[in-house]
């Protein structure tokens, strides 16, 4: 007997009946009906037994990679494609998920993946674009070869029944939005279609031992686009994300069970496609104008990747009743916390002025660490005073003005000293760890003995030394 259920298409929610708006997610509009076929328990109840071995006793050797001969693609993996297992790349349309992966392909195609037994072909197939679409963005790219198998398919039956004639060492699906199955009723892209598609391919995988890349969609609020249970179901998620505006595309793993998370590859896009970009932090401090009020250096960490980005803030008086607060690239919650650390610890009137905060280059910034390079920013702008131009920050501030500590000091000091950085603003309590490292005596000869905070007095003399 057939039975209804309502399932909500943006959180995967399952209720018994019909509402307007989702109890868990409070999504309006979002709950749509769905028949499930009845399930009728075929077995005795009983399973099977099975086979409990000491963990020490499984085979150690980690997992066989295959790089993908992009090193930024790689890095983000945690060093390649393993055999058998499932990626979920997501990223706004257009901002270069297929082209990516179009390269990716062919290099694989070309190389043939490193692993011992798989050797077979790989098949990119394409459900929102045309194989001669496909082929034409291949030729400009440069990524064409024999051994990369394109078809363009929306039913994930014809696409089972393929792989298993192909025999790939690879497939890539884009998207699963727009991948269905023949068993269900529900439209492409709704939760029930994108879930078990999605099943099905990874169980595919699985079983055959082929690499496994989804694209998924992400929505307008950033989601991918689907059931959060996707993001359970695969092996890594990896977000494409970048600026329209700007040329360059940050890929930055949020889960990897084969690797560390919070990777980031850095890529621009160019008429070629996309290039990767070892020297990150030169990309984003490229525009930057020296000895510019409200400009300030953070060095900031992306994975275990050091990144240095540059924070501009402008305050003006406000011509509101209620400031301003504005934030692009950093958390708008730690503006307001910062804005009133200033105000209430160093004595700045903020209230009358709006407060605006950027990361130049449209990179974001999600670590505390950045406190410090914002409130210098802020001070700077405010007292309309360029902060030195060979000067580089980090370090967390709490709500009573003091300076705390951050992690992995020493990398970031670092990056800033092969960026020609002399001189560096720092909590108290990493500058043993930072000198231990003899990373400063690398600096330039000049080189001022660094600026060393544990308080938001400190910060203010700091403040007024490191401005010009
Ligand atoms: P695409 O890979 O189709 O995005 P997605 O699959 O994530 O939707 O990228 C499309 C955009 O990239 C499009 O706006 C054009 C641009 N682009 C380039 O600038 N250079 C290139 O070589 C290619 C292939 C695309
Ligand atoms: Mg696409």
């Amino acid at each position: 007997m057939a039975k209804s259920l309502f399932v909500c298409q943006s959180c995967g929610a399952e209720h018994r009946k019909w509402m307007g708006q989702c109890p868990d997610c409070n999504a309006w509009n979002s709950i749509s009906e769905q028949v499930i076929e009845s399930a009728i328990a075929a077995s005795s109840g009983k399973g099977k037994l099975l086979d409990a071995a000491p963990i020490t006793d499984i085979s150690g050797s980690d997992c066989p990679r295959s790089s993908t001969r992009i090193e930024e693609l790689d890095r983000v993996l945690g060093g390649g494609l393993v055999p058998g297992s499932a990626v979920l790349i997501g990223g706004d349309p257009g901002i270069g998920k297929s082209t990516l992966l179009l390269q990716a392909a062919a290099k694989l195609a070309a190389t043939g993946p490193e692993t011992a037994g798989q050797r077979g072909p790989v098949l990119y197939i394409t459900g929102e674009e045309s194989v001669r679409q496909v082929h034409l963005r291949g030729e400009r790219i440069q990524a064409l070869h024999n051994n990369l198998l394109l078809i363009s398919a929306c039913e994930l039956e014809s696409m089972l029944t393929t792989i298993d004639k192909v025999k790939p060492s690879a497939v890539i699906v884009d998207s699963i939005q727009t991948t269905v199955s023949n068993r269900l009723t529900s439209a492409p892209g709704t939760v029930s279609q994108v879930r078990d598609c999605s099943a099905k391919l990874i169980q595919h995988a699985k079983q055959r031992g082929h690499m496994l890349i989804l694209v998924g969609h992400v929505t307008k609020d950033g989601a991918l686009a689907g059931p959060r249970v996707l993001e359970h179901m695969v092996d890594a998620v990896i977000y494409f994300e970048g600026d329209k505006g700007h040329a360059h595309r940050i890929l930055r793993a949020v889960k990897n069970r084969f690797g560390p998370a919070g990777e980031i590859g850095v890529f621009e896009m160019t008429d070629a496609g996309l290039i990767g970009i070892r020297d990150a932090s030169r990309l984003f401090l490229a525009e930057r104008a020296g000895n510019t009020p409200g400009s300030v250096v953070l060095a900031c960490m992306e994975g275990t990747r050091p990144l240095l980005v540059e924070v501009q803030a402008l305050i003006a008086p406000t011509v509101y009743a209620t400031p301003k607060r504005s934030a692009v690239g950093v958390d708008g919650g730690r503006i307001a916390m910062l804005t009133a650390v200033l105000e209430r610890r160093i004595g700045l009137p903020l209230s009358k002025y709006d407060v605006y905060i950027n990361i130049a280059g449209g990179a974001r910034v999600a670590e505390p660490a950045a406190d410090l390079a914002v409130l210098l920013a802020m001070v700077s702008a405010f007292q309309e005073k360029a902060v030195a131009e060979d000067l580089a920050v980090f370090g967390e501030v709490g709500l009573t003005g003091e300076i705390r500590p951050v992690g992995q000091p020493e990398a970031r000091a670092r990056e800033a000293a092969s960026l020609g950085f002399s001189q560096l603003l720092l909590p108290a309590e990493n500058h043993a760890r930072v000198q231990k490292a003899n990373i400063i005596a690398n600096m330039r000869s000049e080189t001022e003995a660094p600026l060393v905070l544990a308080s938001a007095r400190e910060l203010s003399e700091a403040a007024q030394k490191a401005l010009i």
